[in-house]
Formats: structure tokens, sequence, C-alpha cells
């Protein structure tokens, strides 16, 4: 699958299959993750992978709308290093972009992915820095369910002339 063909078709899964991944695959896809690009290349992220069941099954108590990760073979946690930022509030945008380069290698892999968002609400960074043993200054930004899907979507088509501007707004 090319590059444009995995974003075009990318969809959020929340279904998955009991098949594990293998590991490998999964370091896969935390070294997508620190391929992306970063603010003078700060690189100010970290990668928790959970692995673990019983782990998982607690983040919905803490977690509104993460109930799929109870059927989810591994999550991984993206987390800012504050520490590492060297150009100030570029972190997050940093960890967003390696969130986003690891959803589209789960699907280009055959694998699905669904975002959670951690950061800013607080109850979520508390919850998974609790369950995590995170230190003060890393703050844990997003969350990313993964499985073998268990359902399919469609592509969307979400492009719109409307939301295109050539020089000037
Ligand atoms: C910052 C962010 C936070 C999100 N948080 C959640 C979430 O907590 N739970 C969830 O099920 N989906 C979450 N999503 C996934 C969105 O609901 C999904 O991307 C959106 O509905 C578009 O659908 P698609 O991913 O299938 O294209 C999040 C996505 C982003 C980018």
């Amino acid at each position: 699958m090319d590059a444009i063909e995995a974003i075009l078709s990318r969809r959020s899964i929340r279904k998955y299959s009991n098949k594990p991944i293998p590991d490998s695959l999964v370091k896969e896809l935390l070294n997508v993750g620190m391929s992306a690009p970063s603010a003078g290349n700060e690189q100010p992220w970290h990668f928790i992978v959970i692995n673990d069941s019983q782990i998982l099954k607690k983040i919905p108590s803490f977690h509104p709308h993460s109930q799929m990760l109870k059927e989810a073979s591994v999550a991984i946690t993206v987390c800012f290093d504050t520490e590492l930022e060297t150009h100030k509030g570029m972190g997050f945008q940093d960890c967003s972009a390696a969130t986003e380069n690891i959803l589209i290698a789960i699907h280009a892999k055959g694998l699905g992915g669904v975002w959670l968002g951690i950061y800013p609400r607080k109850k979520r960074i508390d919850g998974m820095r609790k369950l995590l043993n995170i230190p003060k200054h890393v703050i844990p930004f997003s969350l990313i369910s993964i499985g073998y899907p268990a359902e399919k979507k469609p592509r969307e088509n979400r492009y719109t002339d409307l939301k295109i501007h050539y020089n000037q707004w």
C-alpha cells in the first residue's frame, strides 16, 4: 500500500480479534513513530507499550471513550518529555506527528487502531500517570489502541473546496 492510499483509506478501528500482534511488528510501529518530524529535530517523545490486558482493562475507569481497550492486543502511549523540548511550545505538535505516523502504519500493516486523546484532559493524564508510573516531567499525550481488525469501514471523502484558500483567507 502506498502512502497516499494508506492515508486516504485509514479509519478508526475499535473492534478487534484476539489474534496477538508479534513484538517485531510493534517495534516497526515504534520505529515509524520515532521517524516523525519534530521542531528542530528535538524528538521529545517516549513510548509506553502496554501489552498486559489487565493494565489495558483499567483505563476505561478514567477515560470515558476507551472501551475498545478491553479487546485490544496492545496499546502505545505517546508521551511528551518536557525536559527534551528545545523549541518552546512545539512538543505536543511533535507528539501529534508521531501519533499520526503510527496510526497510518497500523493501517498499512493490516492492523486496526484508534487515537485516544489523553492530553489536555486532566483526569486522563492523572489516570495514565498513576497507572503507568509516569514521572512528573513527562506528559502522557495520546494512547493508540491496536489489534487485528474485526470491523471494516469504508473510506470517507472529506475533501471540500470550502476549506481551501489561496494567497488570502
Ligand atoms: C485528538 C484525538 C482524540 C481522539 N480521541 C478519541 C477517543 O478518546 N476515543 C475514540 O474512540 N476515538 C477518538 N478519536 C478518534 C476520532 O473519533 C476519529 O478519528 C474521528 O471520528 C474520525 O474518524 P476516522 O478516524 O475513522 O477517520 C480521537 C481522534 C483524535 C485526533
